[in-house]
């Protein structure tokens, strides 16, 4: 990507853009690969994408989950769009099974549809969409090129959080579509999704910042701030920039 480019994205997504003392731009690129500099003049270190051994995961269907183990997408998502393991499906407008490519590399995962969601059977298409959007571009990836899911397809009343009973009954849909697309790294927004894909209690301050690895699967996993609460918390945005980075060198690990 070139420089002008980085810029554009950058400002994009709300990292402010560092000048020197006469006011002329500074390059946005601290580091080789383009890492802003670090606030406190330091430029940003490369993350060593060391993968963290996973917690013993949750991959097998107990008895009255959904059995997805011999279905292809489109028997998955006839499934899903069938589905009632949980009270969920009582409120749904529609299921929203995921979008995007069946041949990504990235898959992303966010926790469950918003009304936007709802209505329209797409994730991630609000204003959190949006900005979820500006992040994947600032790593040169469009939105068309990566696959967008969800821990749950149906939506929470009020957008609560899910029940742990929710996340299970739920999760082999999930499962499924990553045993499907086979991703090369997953980037998981949020505590809820990186807690139930990382079958861990950890805040999500103790799961960023590392290579995790999916457990039953082995594949990479990034964990980032759900683009909601970037909405909310723009100056963590620079911190999300350096999971985007981390994310970008394991999935090429
Ligand atoms: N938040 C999510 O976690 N997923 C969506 O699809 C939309 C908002």
């Amino acid at each position: 990507m070139d420089e002008a480019r980085r810029r554009h994205y950058l400002e994009a997504l709300g990292i402010e853009l560092w000048r020197s003392r006469d006011a002329s731009p500074v390059p946005v690129a601290g580091t080789a690969d383009g890492t802003p500099p670090d606030p406190r003049g330091q430029p940003a270190p490369d993350v060593p994408p060391q993968r963290v051994a996973p917690a013993a995961g949750v991959t097998e269907p107990s008895p009255g989950e959904p059995d997805t183990a011999a279905l292809d997408w489109p028997g998955l998502e006839a499934r899903v769009a069938g589905c009632r393991a949980c009270g969920l499906c009582e409120g749904r407008t529609r299921t929203v099974f995921g979008a995007g490519a069946r041949d990504a590399d990235w898959m992303i995962v966010g926790e469950a549809p918003g009304a936007e969601e709802d209505r329209r059977g797409e994730p991630f298409v609000g204003a959190a969409g949006k900005l979820l959007d500006r992040m994947l571009e600032a790593i040169g990836l469009a939105r068309d090129r990566v696959f967008i899911a969800n821990t749950l397809k149906c939506r929470p009343p009020g957008n609560r959080d899910p029940r742990p009973e929710e996340l299970a009954a739920c999760r082999p849909y999930l499962e499924r579509q990553i045993a499907l697309l086979a991703p090369r790294l997953l980037l998981v927004v949020g505590r809820v999704a990186a807690q139930a894909l990382l079958a861990s209690e950890h805040p999500l301050g103790r799961l960023r910042g590392r290579v995790h690895e999916l457990p039953g699967h082995g594949i990479p996993v990034v964990v980032t701030y759900h683009p909601a609460y970037l909405l909310r918390s723009p100056e963590q945005k620079r911190q999300a920039w350096r999971d985007l980075l981390l994310a970008r060198s394991a999935s090429r690990g």
